[in-house]
């Protein structure tokens, strides 16, 4: 988390960094800064909170400058505050850094550093190692590319770093390790982005940092090295990515925005993919590792949050179609308990940034014990996508709402098509099955579309209704249960109200005592194997005087007979439903947040990108 940006070239700094900072804040929105080089000087302003609050107070003051760095911080060490915001200055004022990831050694270092009496203005790891390394500087007698490059061999943790230095009129170094960095190339200038959004409207040519590599950034030269000072040919990509797809087009949210995306987003993921007229899938990142997934011991998916959520109904899926062991796992825990793991095994790691840290760490120590991995990704080169033996994307286009949503619904349709063309391959499924959900997936774009434009305005007027609620409790079973946690992460995460996703049986050995009057219980009860059994759950809510609010498909009576309020979704084959589910999900907790005067695209003490552990 964390965002961090940086320019170079013969234009005013500071209007590209701070509308670079505007994109990059569903990173983190604790505090903003940007450092400027006058040409003379350092100027460095920071202020806490939303970076329009820094526009204020920068307002009036010194921004005479070509050379900059920006950062828009998610706290880590240190609380929200004018004097932990980045950049910091280095104790002879001399450099400026900014810093996205955590300093792990931070406390060993900075002990070093007092001895040797120097002082600290935060509570960062940044300004310590940024300390480390003018200490470094001053005793080596080096230039601040080599005192970087010495210093990046003691630390421990992940980090990217972007410095400017007095004496550098004209330079910002740079280093990744574990925290995403992209170079944009311009017209004798340079664009430094935790992403390729601060840059997408001055260039299409872009460089992805590796890990262990630093850049000299100068207008017209990007200088590439490892940490062993050895030069390396930058590898310039082109992006596909429209400056339209980042902006709000007219909606009033973000989130709103990428809600009402879904069915293009969900088209785009499925497109020269699925072909339903000739009973084909077709999945390159599938084929270069088939033997692998037929004959695998198990699946292992790996995700955290909603990507993990996608993960669970791919483990139903899966096992239902293709008769393959599946396990899912937080990468979080994953990582740290010793799992076993065999070259038998195939890693599936879903995430839309690419760049969550406990993931990526997960994946590398699982391909470490011989385990082959897939990421399924949304940001093209991001870290996970790179670490992957083979992949795919989903094309959901840039999400910047904090809350993901049109990323989950992609997820599930490529997941759906994994599973499908496993299943073929491995001849797990029959052809008729094959065909009806085939020709079911190619009509859930369509469904997305019916669903948004029929029921925003009666769920608009539900969310009115219950937005005053304590606490919210969210059902389902079977294919449903991942939509019941996912529409609870969702309602919390946007309304602040508390909300437990269960299965809808379990509920009776425990959460059933929470259930009176004042309760809403949300129910994903479309029509499937466990329809009976689902409607008897909703009969022991109503017993107990709970509120009830039931997804339904079009048609079921029963469950609207019994329900307080439903939002309905077309009927489709029950292995698709949840596709179908989480879309009015996703907009009664847009609608409740909004209800409650909340920022859903930046929900407090959240940030996109989960770079740190
Ligand atoms: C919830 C949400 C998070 C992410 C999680 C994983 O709305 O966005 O729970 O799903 O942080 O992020 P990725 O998918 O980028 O690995």
């Amino acid at each position: 988390m964390c965002g961090i940006v940086g320019y170079v070239g013969s234009n005013l700094a500071y209007p590209i960094l701070i509308d670079g900072l505007k994109k990059l804040e569903y990173r983190g929105y604790d505090s903003a800064g940007v450092a400027l080089h006058t040409g003379k000087a350092l100027e460095v302003y920071k202020k806490e909170g939303k970076v329009a609050a820094l526009e204020d107070y920068v307002y009036g003051k010194n921004i005479q400058a070509t050379v900059g760095i920006g950062h828009t911080r998610w706290a880590t060490h240190g609380v929200p505050s004018d004097r932990n915001a980045h950049p910091h200055y280095s104790n002879s004022g001399n450099i400026a850094m900014i810093h996205n990831g955590i300093i792990e050694n931070y406390a060993q270092l900075k002990s070093e550093l007092v001895q040797k009496g120097y002082t600290f203005a935060s509570d960062t790891d940044s300004e310590v190692l940024l300390n480390f390394i003018e200490d470094i500087k001053i005793n080596n007698d080096c230039s601040l590319e080599e005192a970087v490059r010495i210093a990046l061999k003691r630390v421990v943790g992940a980090y990217v770093i972007l410095l400017i230095d007095q004496d550098l009129p004209d330079t910002i170094i740079a280093a990744r390790k574990g925290s995403p960095l992209v170079i944009g190339i311009g017209n004798n200038a340079h664009y430094l982005g935790s992403d390729a959004s601060p840059m997408l409207a001055y260039t299409k040519e872009v460089v992805y940092i590796n890990d262990y590599e630093l850049a000299i950034v100068r207008p017209d030269e990007l200088i590439l090295k490892n940490l062993g000072n050895e030069r390396i040919t930058p590898f310039v990509q082109k992006l596909d990515i429209e400056l339209a797809a980042i902006e709000k087009g007219g909606y009033d949210h973000f989130m709103l925005k990428e809600i009402f995306e879904q069915p293009q987003t969900i088209f785009d993921s499925l497109r020269g993919r699925l072909d339903a007229e000739h009973q084909h899938i077709t999945l390159s990142g599938v084929d270069k590792i088939k033997e692998k997934l037929i004959h695998a011991n198990r699946v292992i998916i790996v995700a955290c949050g909603t990507s993990w959520h996608a993960g669970l109904l791919a483990e139903y899926v899966i096992e239902e179609l293709c008769r393959i062991n599946v396990e899912v796992e937080y990468a979080s825990e994953f990582r740290y308990r010793n799992p076993i793991i065999t070259d038998k095994d195939v890693i599936i790691a879903v995430s839309q940034s690419g760049e969550t840290a406990d993931t990526l760490v997960a994946i590398e120590n699982a391909k470490k014990q011989g385990a082959t991995i897939f990421g399924l990704v949304n940001v093209v080169g991001s870290s996970i996508a790179r670490m992957s033996d083979a992949g795919a994307y989903t094309h959901a286009g840039p999400e910047i709402g904090v809350a993901s949503t049109k990323a989950f619904t992609a997820q599930l349709a490529v997941l759906y098509l994994i599973a499908l063309k496993v299943a073929y391959e491995k001849q797990t499924i029959d052809k008729t099955l094959f065909n009806k959900l085939l020709g079911d997936l190619a009509k859930v774009p369509q469904y997305v579309q019916d669903i948004l434009e029929e029921q925003d305005a009666a769920i608009k007027e539900i969310a009115n209704k219950y937005a005053d609620a304590r606490d919210f409790l969210y059902l389902g079973r079977g294919f449903n249960f991942p939509i019941a946690l996912e529409g609870a992460l969702k309602l919390k995460e946007i309304s602040y109200i508390h909300a437990e996703g269960y299965p809808a049986a379990e509920m009776k050995h425990g959460p059933i005592a929470l259930v009176d009057e004042n309760l809403p219980v949300v129910f994903v009860a479309t029509k499937d194997s466990y329809h009976e059994k689902i409607v008897s759950n909703i009969q022991e809510i109503k017993a107990r005087k709970g509120q009830v609010i039931a997804v339904v498909s079009q048609g079921d009576n029963v469950v609207a007979g019994l329900a307080d309020d439903v939002m309905v979704v077309p009927q489709i084959h029950e292995i698709l439903a949840p596709i179908l589910s989480v879309v009015p999900l996703q907009l009664l907790s847009y609608y409740i947040g909004i209800n409650r005067g909340l920022d859903v695209d930046k929900p407090r003490n959240l940030a996109k990108s989960v770079t740190v552990e």
